[in-house]
């Protein structure tokens, strides 16, 4: 299998590089995202295999189906970047639905605690020689009630954190999980009765800004919101009038609705031109990370090796275990 691999960092290199010789497999690792203009390096290669932030739009499934590329692999869990129905009987798609869910739900407790508790501002003052701590009161999370939208793999876990601190778990899902320690409610309760909302189902035309200005009227005042699922979960406006207004006391981001002109880049040198990521960025009771909630070492060779397990059946014509259909839409 030749295997062409867009949107690079040094870390896929560190893991699928080595695991890929073991395959038998080659692959040409480009730096740059898939899109219309890059599709071209497909050319002659089996298969292709992206990230978070390629966008596999119509156009691009038909470049790489023109190209004769077989398999189109996410290696991530998240295939909203995907248009299933043009992929439809032109490329199948596999992804890799779990590699550590615990990374993510840890990393959204990480996000968590630091809002809540204003570490990221403790860090920059007492490297300054700066040991006042006003504006610096958290609250205690113990006895609090917390709001899980979304109660899959990263969501029970998450919840299960959560019970352990001692805070109530309120979940709202289609589908209960029973091994979720929490009561399910409707939104509208979880919303009202929520002193922190974290949100862990994935972005479908029902989700695509779950939290809007109306919802977030519903909120008590000074909610947190930690989102480490997809930044479109949240209408990023609405997001900054709760904020401007004080009616959102913080908000922990590992995700943003316009990510992928940003997320995973060195930009330090340059000025942001998008409004609302900058204005987010210069709220004090606001952290933001950049994707990162699923890089722990465990979840990079997991990524690797299922990616790859996903190829090999591919290349055995056996059946696509991880296969993402429309019916996954
Ligand atoms: P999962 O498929 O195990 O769980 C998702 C849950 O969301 C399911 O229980 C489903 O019933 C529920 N759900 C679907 N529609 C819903 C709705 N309208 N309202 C409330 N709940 C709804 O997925 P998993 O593995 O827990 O991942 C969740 C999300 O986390 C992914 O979709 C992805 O977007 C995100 N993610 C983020 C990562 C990061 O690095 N920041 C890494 C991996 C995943």
């Amino acid at each position: 299998m030749k295997i062409a691999f867009f949107d690079t960092k040094p870390y896929d290199r560190i893991w699928f590089q080595p695991l890929s010789e073991e395959y038998g497999f080659t692959i040409k690792f480009y730096e740059y995202k898939l899109n219309t203009e890059t599709a071209v390096f497909a050319k002659g290669f089996d298969v292709v295999c992206v990230f978070v932030n390629d966008p596999a739009t119509a156009e691009v499934i038909d470049l790489l189906h023109q190209y004769g590329v077989g398999l189109l692999a996410l290696r991530c869990s998240g295939y909203n970047q995907v248009d299933l129905k043009a992929a439809q009987g032109k490329i199948p798609i596999v992804r890799v639905p779990s590699y550590s869910p615990t990374a993510i739900a840890e990393h959204a407790i990480a996000l968590l605690l630091a809002v809540n508790r204003k570490i990221h501002r403790a860090y920059t003052r007492t490297r300054d020689n700066n040991f006042n701590i006003n504006g610096l009161m958290g609250t205690d999370l113990r006895g609090k009630t917390i709001g899980v939208a979304g109660t899959g793999r990263i969501g029970q876990l998450f919840a299960e954190i959560a019970a352990g601190f001692g805070m109530r778990v309120l979940a709202y899902d289609p589908y209960p999980n029973p091994a979720v320690p929490g009561e399910y409610v409707g939104l509208d309760t979880l919303l009202s009765q929520s002193d922190i909302l974290s949100l862990h189902c994935p972005l479908t035309r029902d989700t695509h800004h779950m939290i809007r200005a109306d919802s977030i009227a519903k909120m008590k005042d000074g909610v947190l919101i930690i989102n480490t699922s997809r930044g479109a979960l949240i209408d990023t406006e609405a997001l900054l009038d709760g904020l401007k207004s004080k009616k959102i006391g913080g908000a922990g981001l590992d995700v943003y609705e316009e990510e992928e002109h940003y997320f995973f880049e060195d930009l330090s040198d340059q000025i942001i031109d998008d409004d609302e990521l900058a204005r987010l960025l210069s709220f004090p009771n606001v952290i933001v990370t950049s994707h990162q909630a699923f890089f722990t070492r465990e979840a990079m060779e997991a990524i690797a090796r299922v990616t790859l397990d996903n190829i090999r059946e591919y290349a055995d014509g056996k059946p696509l275990t991880n296969e993402v259909t429309l019916k996954d839409k």
